[in-house]
């Protein structure tokens, strides 16, 4: 019997950028594989936009070789740990714009830095995570419980591989979760990326 999802694997919805992807419809692998691959990189039409919203980014704790989003990027090359190391001493402000694009198979790790890093005095976390709300372990745990708002992105995001700089999209959408304060400008931008909500606590 086939579903929705059987859709989504295969990458033959047609409305959200997927169409390229309708040649390969067949081949599931590849779709599992982009979604385990830890080193994509954020594209400039999503981090770009945020960027210029908050003044710049302070601190990307999670940095690629290549990438140079934040002021200040913490990157394993450099002997840095960004799970480790703590954010606001990295960084050149005391109360921080930190941006983070983590490993997507260490999603509960990140996501439980930024809560502690958030209660620790940094002032903003804008986290990239794929938009997973049916998942119980990491998003009820860390984004439903303690996130300000999130961002649930219009279509598919397309992420940069970083060993050829070609683009592709992952089989899932991507969320962009706010822990912390979020200033009029960046809450336009992301409903400018999509569809923001802003979380709801102590009901
Ligand atoms: C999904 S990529 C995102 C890269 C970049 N932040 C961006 O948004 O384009 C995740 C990156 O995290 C880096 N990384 C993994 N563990 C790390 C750690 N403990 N400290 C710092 N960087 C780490 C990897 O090298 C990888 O390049």
């Amino acid at each position: 019997m086939s579903s929705a999802f059987d859709d989504v694997i295969s990458g033959s919805e047609d409305n959200d950028g997927t169409i390229e992807r309708e040649s390969e419809s067949n081949d599931t692998t590849r779709h599992y594989d982009l979604a385990e691959k830890d080193d994509w990189m954020t594209p400039p039409e999503i981090v770009d936009p945020i960027a210029e919203s908050v003044g710049g980014i302070d601190l990307d704790p999670c940095a690629h070789e290549q990438s140079t989003h934040g002021d200040v990027n913490l990157r394993l090359e450099d002997g840095d740990d960004g799970l480790e190391d703590s954010w606001i001493a990295k960084s050149n402000t005391i109360n921080p714009v930190v941006f983070v694009n983590p490993p997507f198979s260490y999603k509960k790790e990140w996501l439980q830095k930024a809560v502690d890093e958030v209660q620790n005095g940094v002032e903003t976390v804008i986290f990239i995570t794929p938009d997973s709300a049916d998942t119980i372990s990491w998003w009820h745990q860390y984004i439903a419980e303690y996130s300000s708002y999130v961002c649930f992105c219009e279509g598919r995001v397309e992420y940069i591989d970083d060993t050829d700089d070609s683009k592709d999209r992952p089989p899932f959408g991507t969320a962009i979760t706010v822990f912390g304060k979020a200033s009029r400008d960046l809450l336009s931008t992301l409903d400018e990326l999509g569809h923001v909500v802003e979380t709801v606590s102590d009901i």
